[in-house]
């Protein structure tokens, strides 16, 4: 089943993450974000916590009523990116800054705002994990095609997805979503020039798809 995230399904939700996303994600391990099993980063916890009031995030449960996958998405407003990425240089932890920091040049990069003057909402997928138990059954394409068909209902045309594992981008390419721009990890140096993040094989690049509708027929 795929069931709307609703604004009490937090605790839920990040119970989950913290087993599989914030363990296994390719620039999570890369920074080694969690030191040990059992620890936890609170500013990933609150990047989470803070998309789920926008409405538009999605959860797969399996029959036991056990949550198995999370699409957490948001609603990007033109011209509110200015303060999300003054939020960014504040983060206190160190490795999920980089994270951020790497997240914050691809949006401007990438510039899929810029690319539509036309639209001034875009629908955001900001976490996609799925329970390594059930990974190959395209439950993270099932929550993307849920969270691509609820924006269509609430009247957004654009959408977005920074894909930084290899399989996301996957997902989204063979849900005919767009590939805007590619940052290969190898390419990305801090100030003294060196590589910042080595994450395991697959995952060489991080990726920003698009998925446009130009006419589109709202149903609510
Ligand atoms: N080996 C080979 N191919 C794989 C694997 C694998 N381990 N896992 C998925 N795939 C392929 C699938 O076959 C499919 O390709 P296809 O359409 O050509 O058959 C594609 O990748 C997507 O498959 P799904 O089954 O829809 O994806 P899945 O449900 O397995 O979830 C996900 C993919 C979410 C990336 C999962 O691997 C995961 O949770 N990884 C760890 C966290 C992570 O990296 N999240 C994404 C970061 S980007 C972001 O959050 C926006």
């Amino acid at each position: 089943r795929f069931v709307k995230i609703a604004n009490n399904d937090g605790e839920r939700v990040l119970q989950f993450l913290r087993r599989f996303f914030f363990m296994d994600e390719p620039l999570n391990i890369a920074v080694g974000l969690l030191d040990e099993p059992g620890s936890t980063c609170s500013e990933l916890e609150q990047y989470c916590i803070d998309s789920i009031p926008d409405g538009v995030s999605f959860m797969a449960v399996n029959s036991s009523g056990e949550v198995i996958g999370v699409c957490l998405n948001g609603v990007d407003v033109r011209g509110k990116s200015n303060d999300e990425d003054s939020k960014n240089f504040e983060c206190r932890n160190p490795r999920f800054g980089k994270i951020l920091g790497l997240l914050q040049n691809v949006n401007k990069q990438s510039d899929v705002f810029g690319q539509f003057p036309e639209v001034d909402r875009m629908l955001e997928v900001r976490i996609l994990s799925v329970d390594d138990a059930y990974r190959g059954q395209g439950i993270a394409k099932a929550l993307i095609e849920k969270t691509r068909l609820e924006g269509e209902k609430m009247g957004i045309p654009l959408m977005r997805v920074d894909c930084t594992s290899h399989f996301s981008a996957k997902a989204v390419a063979r849900l005919g979503f767009h590939c805007v721009y590619t940052l290969q990890y190898a390419d990305y140096l801090d100030k003294e020039g060196q590589r910042v993040f080595h994450p395991p094989p697959p995952h060489t690049c991080c990726k920003t798809f698009k998925y446009y509708v130009r006419h589109f027929s709202l149903s609510s």
